[in-house]
């Protein structure tokens, strides 16, 4: 017995001649976030279909709570939670009602089923809206809705397909922070999202996609080390010195990419700040800033769907 809650085996799954998904695992220790990133198109959904048992796979194997999500598919949809990429809430129903229905769905008593629904409402700061039908429900309100849909049955494994795609920067960070509860209590989540910045904050463990391949995968500092590339960034105080600036930069050896006043180049260490301030003194040219870049989760993203394509 491992404490893997979400084990996928070389997963595939073709819709007709096109592989959506070619050869995927994953390994997810309970208690932990695993962020799926990829492009439009990646296969994110489509692992994510599998894994919630909605989609067979026709390769591979994979086990959620330690179920074989084919061959054990009830167990398997009895813990988890899904939030999907489109929202799945009934939008004549009020909120309390929606939540309601699902307890009940789930064979709670009339009183447990509002007693979860009036719970999860208040943590989802939804408790004045509660009675109004959900369609007039604004987007961010929506998405708690549906997470909180997700919830009602205590799931030990929560699937997040695009959580906060078309949040307002509040209601993102206000959803990041439930996320991060759920975990504190247990719970393995599995997010895919397409913002490095939910990646780099929610999850533990980072996997990239491409054309339903895995391109990537470890902590987001891990990935960060392994493709980022530090750099330095040169401020001039005139736009007009760049082009000088930026020929004495390369004839010290450096590959510099100017962007209006600023030159970036690419670093191996810090020592090479000395290299530059040497360069532009030779020119008679100093820079009003020079800043020490380290690489962030983008350049990572940038350049693994470059080698991708
Ligand atoms: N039911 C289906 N029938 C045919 N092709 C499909 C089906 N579902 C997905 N695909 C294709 O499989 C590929 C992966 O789709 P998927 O929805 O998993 O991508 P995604 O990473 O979730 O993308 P997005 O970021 O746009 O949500 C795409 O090329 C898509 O067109
Ligand atoms: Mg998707």
């Amino acid at each position: 017995m491992n404490d893997l809650m979400i084990e996928a085996t070389d997963v595939g799954k073709a819709f007709g001649a096109h592989k959506a998904l070619d050869g995927v695992s994953v390994a997810v220790p309970k208690g932990t976030v695993l962020g799926l990133l990829g492009h439009n198109g990646a296969g994110k959904t489509t692992l994510v279909n599998v894994l919630t048992t909605m989609l067979p796979p026709d390769a591979g194997t994979a086990k959620v709570a330690g179920f074989d999500v084919v061959r054990q598919a009830h167990q398997v949809r009895s813990r988890i939670g899904l939030t999907g990429q489109f929202a799945s809430v009934d939008e004549g129903l009020s909120g309390l009602d929606n939540l309601v229905l699902i307890a009940r769905l789930l064979g709670a008593s009339t009183k447990e089923a509002r007693k979860r629904a009036t719970e999860l409402l208040e943590l989802f700061d939804l408790t004045d809206a509660a009675k109004r039908p959900s369609r007039t429900y604004s987007g961010g309100m929506r998405r708690r809705l549906d997470l909180a849909a997700s919830l009602v049955g205590h799931p030990e494994v929560i699937f997040l397909d695009e959580p906060t795609t078309g949040l307002d920067p509040a209601s993102r960070l206000g959803l990041w922070e439930i996320v991060e509860r759920l975990v504190t209590d247990g719970t393995t989540v599995l997010l895919t999202t397409q913002y490095l910045d939910e990646a780099d904050r929610l999850a533990d463990r980072i996997t990239v996609l491409a054309q339903g391949k895995v391109v990537a995968a470890g902590t987001s500092a891990e990935l960060k080390a392994q493709v980022g590339q530090r750099t330095v960034t040169v401020t001039l105080a005139d736009v007009s010195d760049v082009p000088k600036a930026q020929e004495a930069l390369e004839r010290a050896g450096m590959q510099p990419v100017p962007a209006l006043n600023t030159l970036t180049a690419p670093v191996t260490s810090s020592r090479e700040l000395a290299v530059v301030v040497r360069a532009l003194d030779e020119v008679g040219l100093e820079a009003t800033e020079l800043a020490l870049g380290e690489p962030t989760l983008d350049d990572v993203y940038l350049t693994l769907a470059a080698h991708a394509a």
